[in-house]
């Protein structure tokens, strides 16, 4: 009985509609990184922001899972081991395609933080500088994202779970951002099977026992297929 961590970036989230960061015309082609990833660039122009998240939630909300997301749910239905998912992606997909286990390292769309008083509640469509804290009333609201330069959630329930994988399989992400760049390491140190799907090799392939790549749609079902039939 083997314990499964799948550690998720945007491309597995490509083939659903929504943009990747680092691909040909990405997110950070468009946007700068330093005006709407950072607590500094918040305080700088607040609207900005919740104009580039609300834009995101609202393609989110209208995506809908591909076949490597609800590959990923079956596998956590029928493998006797867990199977956790630990994605960095801020959308929904993963849950609307079933998967229970999941990890939002980099926090969600879907999540409303107040900077005041810390309070979390369910992120409205649209959010702007000026909506009011439902606990505190502060004009300090802000989306439950983790922006560059914060610390990502869940790190001590994902070294834990890291440390005790049998397989650890890294689906659609560059590579390029830590810590979950080095996920990898931890979980081969730690005696895991670690496996890349991915639509080309990323900074970090080197890295992994085995790679298979193409898209997520195709490559993710097939590796899930092969998984369960072990
Ligand atoms: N199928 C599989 N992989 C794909 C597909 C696809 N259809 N399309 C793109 N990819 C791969 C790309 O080859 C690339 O390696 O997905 C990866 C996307 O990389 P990034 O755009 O860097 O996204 P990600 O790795 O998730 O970024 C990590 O950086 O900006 C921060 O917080 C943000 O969570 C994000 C983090």
């Amino acid at each position: 009985m083997s314990n499964i961590v799948i550690l998720t970036g945007a491309g597995i989230s490509a083939e659903s509609g929504l943009g990747t960061f680092r691909d040909e015309g990405g997110l950070w082609a468009q946007h700068r990184i330093e005006d709407v990833a950072t607590p500094e660039g918040f305080a700088r122009n607040p609207q900005l922001v919740h104009d580039f998240y609300n834009a995101r939630r609202a393609q989110a909300a209208e995506a809908e899972p591909n076949a490597g997301h609800v590959a990923l749910a079956e596998l956590e239905a029928k493998h006797t081991g867990h199977v956790l998912i630990v994605t960095q992606n801020v959308d929904s997909l993963h849950e609307k395609a079933g998967s229970k286990n999941v990890i939002h390292m980099h926090g969600a769309l879907s999540g409303a933080l107040c900077h005041a008083c810390d309070h979390r509640w369910a992120a409205p469509p649209s959010m702007s500088p000026n909506d009011p804290c439902p606990r505190c009333a502060a004009a300090s609201t802000r989306p439950d994202i983790v922006w560059f330069g914060e610390i990502p959630y869940a790190m001590e329930q994902i070294s834990v779970a890291l440390s005790e994988a049998d397989v650890f399989v890294s689906i659609g992400t560059s590579g390029e951002v830590y810590p979950a760049a080095n996920f990898v390491a931890d979980a081969d140190q730690y005696g895991a099977h670690t496996v890349e799907l991915n639509l080309e090799p990323s900074a970090g392939a080197s890295r992994f026992a085995e790679t298979r790549f193409g898209p997520a749609s195709q490559i993710v079902p097939e590796w899930v297929t092969d998984e369960l039939s072990r």
